[in-house]
């Protein structure tokens, strides 16, 4: 018997109605639209409302990737939410969103894979439906960044948006299979992105809420060099893997954490912008939400064509990173 490939049925974004544009940060912080604009290719991003949270925002986007893919919440098997932004240490954001969206036959579980989750959750998808254990299994990366993110820190508060996706992914069918996919991390580098309080090793105490050690820290020029190098090897691997060489790419689908990193990698593959995803001048960084998003607004402009291969790259804190290979059938 010829064995299942894991196909990716449907897939539906959710980004919160308010926009936090360049000129509003200004007010806030020492910056200006051209910094921003030029330094990330940032020109706004979504925030959400005081009442929107990681596992609400994922429940909207679930909900439509089953109305797509014409499936109830009951054909769902297990539900893996990628997030680094979580309703709640305990319980898992999956478990909130099992319970929202009614998928009571669904096992659930988070992944912590910081901006490449979208790429690890896949991966476990594949394996999952390839072993035959799940049939249908829905992933969704939601972030609520905004809550983590410190305002008064141009570091970081200009480079982070809030939004959330859902892939319904099942047992061949028709929509985007993976092909071939490769994961790495490196926790040498885990102290170049971190929110350093909250867990056990720094509980919350008044200390650290005045340090606002609860915020996102980042060091973007360490994280930068790591960047490019990083997910040019793990696509090197991923196309090695499937055969296929650089040049039958018909589209790139990279995290978008800053343009330049984009362009630099499009290009040590010669691939053309016209064929790379860009969101981030929309929607900035949505850390594990960025691929699916991006990927929702490719499929959407109809531009991916039957036997298509989509590479999606990914990378992130951890430091962890990744690459996938998909083809549309
Ligand atoms: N507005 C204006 N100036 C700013 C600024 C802002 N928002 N943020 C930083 N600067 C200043 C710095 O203070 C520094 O000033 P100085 O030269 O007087 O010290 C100068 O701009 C350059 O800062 P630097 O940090 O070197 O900028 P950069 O070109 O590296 O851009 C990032 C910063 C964060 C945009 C960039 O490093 C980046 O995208 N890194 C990768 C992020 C990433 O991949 N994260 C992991 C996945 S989420």
């Amino acid at each position: 018997m010829a064995k299942s490939s894991a196909v990716i049925n449907s897939i539906a974004s959710y980004l919160p109605e308010k926009t936090l544009t360049n000129h509003d940060l200004t007010k806030l912080v020492d910056t200006s639209d051209e910094w921003i604009f030029t330094r990330t290719g940032i020109r706004e991003r979504r925030i959400a409302a005081d009442d929107e949270f990681a596992s609400s925002m994922g429940a909207k986007a679930a909900r439509k990737a089953l109305e797509q893919a014409h499936l109830s919440p009951l054909d769902i098997d297990l539900i893996i939410v990628s997030t680094m932004t979580p309703d709640y240490l305990s319980p898992s954001t999956a478990a909130l969103i099992q319970r929202d969206i009614g998928a009571t036959r669904a096992a659930a579980v988070d992944i912590g894979a910081a901006c490449s989750g979208f790429v690890y959750g896949l991966t476990m998808v594949k394996a999952f439906i390839e072993s035959s254990i799940y049939s249908t299994i829905l992933l969704v990366s939601t972030e609520k960044n905004s809550a983590f993110v410190d305002y008064t820190d141009r570091n970081t508060c200009v480079i982070f948006g809030d939004g959330a996706a859902a892939c319904v992914i099942s047992r061949d069918g028709h929509g985007l299979r993976i092909k071939t996919t490769h994961l790495g991390a490196s926790g040498e580098e885990s102290d170049l992105i971190q929110i350093p309080a909250g867990g056990c090793r720094l509980p919350a105490s008044s200390t650290s809420f005045d340090d606002k050690l609860h915020c996102l820290q980042m060091n973007g020029k360490e994280l930068f060099k790591h960047a490019v190098r990083r997910m040019e090897e793990a696509i090197n691997i991923c196309l090695k893997a499937a055969d296929v060489p650089a040049s039958s790419l018909r589209w790139l689908v990279p995290h978008q954490a800053n343009i330049r990193i984009i362009d630099a990698l499009a290009k040590r593959f010669s691939i053309p912008e016209d064929r790379v995803a860009i969101t981030i001048d929309m929607f900035a960084n949505t850390s594990s939400s960025t691929i699916p998003i991006a990927l929702e607004k490719l499929q959407q402009t109809g531009q991916i064509a039957s036997s298509d291969l989509v590479l999606l790259t990914a990378f992130g804190g951890g430091l962890t990173w990744g690459a996938t290979l998909l083809e549309a059938t």
